[in-house]
């Protein structure tokens, strides 16, 4: 086991009802000026942003609304933040909506800290941050985990880059979280969603550095109550405790907790996805199952005590012969719970048939991102990345 540093300040409101203490919530930071920031037509379409700006002018709060954030989201939307945000000499962001609205909040944030700098530099990894804006979260998807997380994922159209930042001083002061306000999300995106959750979490489970028998036992019942919540969702969308668990469980497979002690995890097939997600604009939870079974079969053999384990104890296999066939029956048993709830389990699944130029543009700028090699389940370079890539067609 290793040493490690787990921090989560983020206040968690959790059940039905819990966006009417966002004006509470936010006066209590000593905010003054909010940017409220969103995404599509979602929130304004459910009545959300509205009860959301009733909550600030009752609290007395001034705040300006900027919405048009997509998914995978944009670095020109970020800089369109940045100019409202000195304009009104914001001094706290509102994120209302999912993973891409959060993180286009905490970029603006960042910005609006060091105005400064070019936030771009961030990503490019050329700075670190030395300040943020307060964020606050009123959550709308249980999927990217942003609003525990100290991660923030951007996409620059200009270059096809999707690329992350992560900082502890970007992590949301509080997340509000209605599980009711997920019941209108379309079934791709509750699907996808569950997809990622499960994913934040074994990034952290195949390693092969330290472990810890409390933090893998918390990371195997996350992924089986993930599982199950994820197939009564599939059949029964409106189901309060299933998106209750989901919801939950989204904000712990990604706040650390399922890290904890162990070498920093894998990330290998996070990595691979946001080149797709660069290139193709595919969406996040989707792209990741399309990859992992393929990623999974390439570094069983360098990882084989965790891929039994797993195949023990989330996905309920019995005992093979040897332990390959086992840890393989794992892999078999997780895509088939994909496919069970409508994720795709290949690139071709997932809509998206690169030609060999851009998987090998996908493998460069993904090596590139990893400084190299990235993994812990199988270091991973750049040849082994377009090889994941071919297969995974
Ligand atoms: O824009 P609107 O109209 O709101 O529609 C959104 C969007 O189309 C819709 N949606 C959200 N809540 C809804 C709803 N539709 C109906 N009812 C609701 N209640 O869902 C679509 C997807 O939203 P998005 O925010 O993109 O989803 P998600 O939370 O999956 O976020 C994905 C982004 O987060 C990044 C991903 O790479 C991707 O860019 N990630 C961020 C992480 C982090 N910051 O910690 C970690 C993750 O690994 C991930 O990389
Ligand atoms: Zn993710």
């Amino acid at each position: 086991m290793f040493g490690f540093t787990y921090f989560t300040p983020t206040k968690v409101v959790f059940g039905r009802k819990t966006e009417e203490q966002v004006g509470e919530l936010v006066c209590r930071e000593g905010a003054t000026k909010v940017l409220v920031h969103f995404g599509g037509q979602s929130a304004i379409r459910s009545g959300l942003l509205s009860r959301i700006t009733a909550s600030l002018d009752a609290a007395g709060i001034e705040h300006k609304e900027l919405g048009g954030v997509v998914p995978n989201p944009h670095l020109s939307k970020v800089r369109e933040g940045i100019e409202l945000g000195k304009e009104m000499k914001a001094d706290f962001i509102l994120a209302v909506g999912g993973g891409s609205v959060i993180d286009s909040a905490k970029a603006i944030a960042y910005a609006l800290a060091e105005p400064e700098y070019d936030v771009w530099e961030l990503f490019a990894h050329k700075r670190t941050a030395k300040g943020c804006l307060p964020v606050g979260t009123v959550l709308t998807i249980a999927a990217a985990g942003s609003e525990m997380s100290n991660s923030c994922v951007i996409t620059n159209t200009e270059t096809g880059e999707k690329r992350s930042y992560n900082d502890d001083i970007a992590r949301p002061r509080f997340a509000i979280m209605n599980p009711e306000l997920t019941t209108t999300l379309p079934d791709w995106q509750t699907e996808s969603g569950c997809a990622d959750i499960m994913m934040h979490t074994m990034e952290r489970y195949f390693v092969n550095g330290g472990t810890m028998e409390l933090t893998d036992s918390l990371a195997e019942a996350l992924l089986r109550t993930v599982m199950h919540n994820a197939e009564i969702l599939h059949h029964d969308p409106s189901n309060y405790d299933a998106r209750a668990e989901v919801m939950w469980a989204s904000s712990l497979a990604h706040n650390g907790l399922t890290g904890c002690g162990n070498d920093g995890g894998d990330f290998a097939t996070h990595m691979l996805e946001h080149e797709l997600g660069g290139m193709f604009d595919v969406t996040h939870g989707a792209g990741l199952a399309a990859i992992w079974g393929t990623w999974a079969r390439y570094v069983m053999v360098d990882c084989l005590p965790r891929f039994v384990r797993y195949a023990t104890n989330v996905m309920g296999v019995e005992a093979k012969a040897s332990d390959e066939e086992t840890a393989m029956a794992g892999i078999e048993a997780m895509e088939a719970f994909y496919r069970r709830i409508g994720m795709p389990t290949s690139l071709r699944e997932l809509g998206v048939e690169p030609t060999e130029a851009q998987i090998l543009k996908m493998a460069e700028s993904c090596a590139n991102a990893c400084g190299g090699v990235k993994g812990s389940a199988k270091p991973l370079r750049c040849e082994d990345m377009a090889e994941i890539y071919r297969r995974a067609r």
